[in-house]
């Protein structure tokens, strides 16, 4: 039988969004930017509207740290929850005066606790940085990967602990960049909420909520 990451990784190849621009890039600011805009925006938005221009206005985490908060706040305009662009126009001053303090260009730091210290970066975005960027062997849980990993285990309320940890015990540490975003692309185009494409999924094999992959999880009460 094919393990389960050659099946995520033919799957991804034919299927996935590989060429999203963020993900053809080596450079980490740029990735970095991607992932905090797309921690509250659409693909489809950050893709038209948003990453090209941002990118154009400040090309490098230097150019981002030195700019005014005010043009900053101007490129973020519609994109909403500001805070993103507060924190990180911040995080890129803090690590301009670091690098300045060594006498060099500023840089992303590559470990999870590093990044989590900055401002803006949660658990998530500092695992989507560290394997995006930096390639570390770490898995990435957004929205799209918590619900397919709560079907996989048939996990009606799950917990985050328990989340990650199951997330951590089916990364892919040989390609953890297509893998993450293998995952992230079956979230959001087969595991979807309602009505998901189960005889289409690389996951079909090992997938112990197939048959009511609508129960899991279950819908938060407003
Ligand atoms: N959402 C968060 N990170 C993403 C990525 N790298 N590609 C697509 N959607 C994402």
């Amino acid at each position: 039988m094919k393990s389960i990451h050659e099946k995520i990784h033919k799957w991804y190849k034919t299927h996935g969004r590989t060429d999203l621009p963020w993900r053809t890039v080596t450079d980490p600011y740029p990735i970095y930017l991607s992932e905090v805009m797309l921690q509250q925006t659409q693909v489809k938005t950050v893709l038209e509207r948003y990453y090209f221009p941002f990118l154009e206005a400040f090309p490098t985490l230097k150019s981002l740290g030195e700019a005014p908060l005010d043009a900053v706040l101007k490129h973020w305009e519609g994109l909403g929850y500001y805070n993103r662009a507060k924190n990180l126009h911040k995080a890129a001053q803090v690590l301009l005066q670091k690098g300045q303090a060594q006498g060099i260009a500023p840089t992303l730091p590559s470990d999870i606790d590093t990044l989590f210290k900055l401002p803006g970066i949660g658990k998530n975005t500092a695992h989507a940085i560290a394997a995006f960027a930096f390639r570390q062997p770490v898995p990435v849980m957004e929205a799209n990967v918590k619900r397919i990993l709560c079907r996989l285990h048939r996990l009606r309320t799950p917990d985050e602990k328990r989340l990650w940890k199951l997330a951590y015990g089916m990364v892919d540490k040989e390609n953890p960049f297509d893998y993450n975003q293998a995952m992230m692309d079956i979230g959001a185009t087969l595991c979807i909420p309602k009505d998901p494409k189960c005889d289409l999924c690389p996951l079909e094999s090992i997938c112990k909520g197939k048959n009511t992959p609508r129960t899991y999880p279950l819908k938060k009460k407003r």
